[in-house]
């Protein structure tokens, strides 16, 4: 695993921006995979900002993301889908037929979560992963746990990742507790990956990767070690503490 570190998250942002816009550039029907979150903000304000001044062209891009909660609508403001168009989509000029973001509402979670997979595959599978990382080291939403899943799935959400995720609901008991993700396998397959942290709440994990490298169910994140194409950008305030 290669790793950047950055002075701060604007600059991390600018960091996995300019490898997404390689990658973009060098293949421009690209399939990206994208993450919610705080943490790809910079990275997608980057890119919207090459779109307009660069002219980073998304118009043969396909996209997929990694997760979205069950039981929440499209048009709710906490909502995955909400937040992609909100950060992302509606700066660039992404063709909107060809962004997919798991469907927390579907009648049949299991099917959709198998048939989300099978699009990935059918669209020549993941160019390039964009991944947050949770303070207990989950990627996507695979939760530490004696077994993850491989593929896409529906997944109950840890205490600290619902206690993580209350700031952005006004009561508790709206905190959605479940979720659909892409698995281990599904983001492993990716052929590049890009894996960012900013703030002192991600040293403790950022700390566990800068040092020996480990495998454990118990940080998810820790799978990544076995990746061929790893890049993870940290800033000061993750790497130092
Ligand atoms: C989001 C996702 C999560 C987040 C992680 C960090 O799509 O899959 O794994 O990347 O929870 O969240 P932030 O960036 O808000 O600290």
């Amino acid at each position: 695993m290669k790793i950047i570190i950055t002075k701060n998250a604007q600059e991390m942002g600018k960091e996995g921006a300019k490898i997404f816009a390689e990658q973009i550039r060098s293949k421009p029907d690209s399939v990206l995979g994208l993450a919610t979150g705080s943490t790809p903000i910079p990275c997608y304000q980057e890119l919207a900002r090459m779109h307009k001044e660069e002219n980073l062209d998304f118009s043969k891009i396909t996209t997929f993301n990694l997760d979205e909660y069950i039981g929440i609508s499209e048009s709710d403001a906490n909502s995955y889908h909400y937040f992609m168009n909100n950060e992302l989509f509606q700066h660039i000029n992404v063709d909107l037929k060809n962004i997919h973001i798991p469907d927390g509402n579907a009648e049949d979670i299991d099917l959709f979560a198998k048939q989300y997979d099978e699009w990935i595959q059918f669209a020549g599978g993941i160019d390039i992963q964009l991944l947050g990382i949770g303070e207990n080291g989950h990627i996507g939403f695979n939760e530490p746990a004696e077994e993850l899943m491989t593929g896409t799935g529906r997944v109950q959400l840890a205490q600290s990742t619902i206690n993580a995720n209350a700031r952005f609901f006004d009561i508790d008991e709206e905190v959605p507790k479940e979720a659909i993700t892409m698995g281990m396998k599904t983001i492993m397959d990716a052929k590049k990956i890009v894996i960012m942290a900013s703030g002192v709440k991600k040293h403790d994990v950022v700390k566990r990767l800068a040092g020996k490298e480990f495998l454990s169910t118990k940080m998810p994140v820790s799978l990544l070690f076995l990746h061929s194409d790893c890049t993870l950008i940290v800033d000061e305030a993750a790497y130092n503490g």
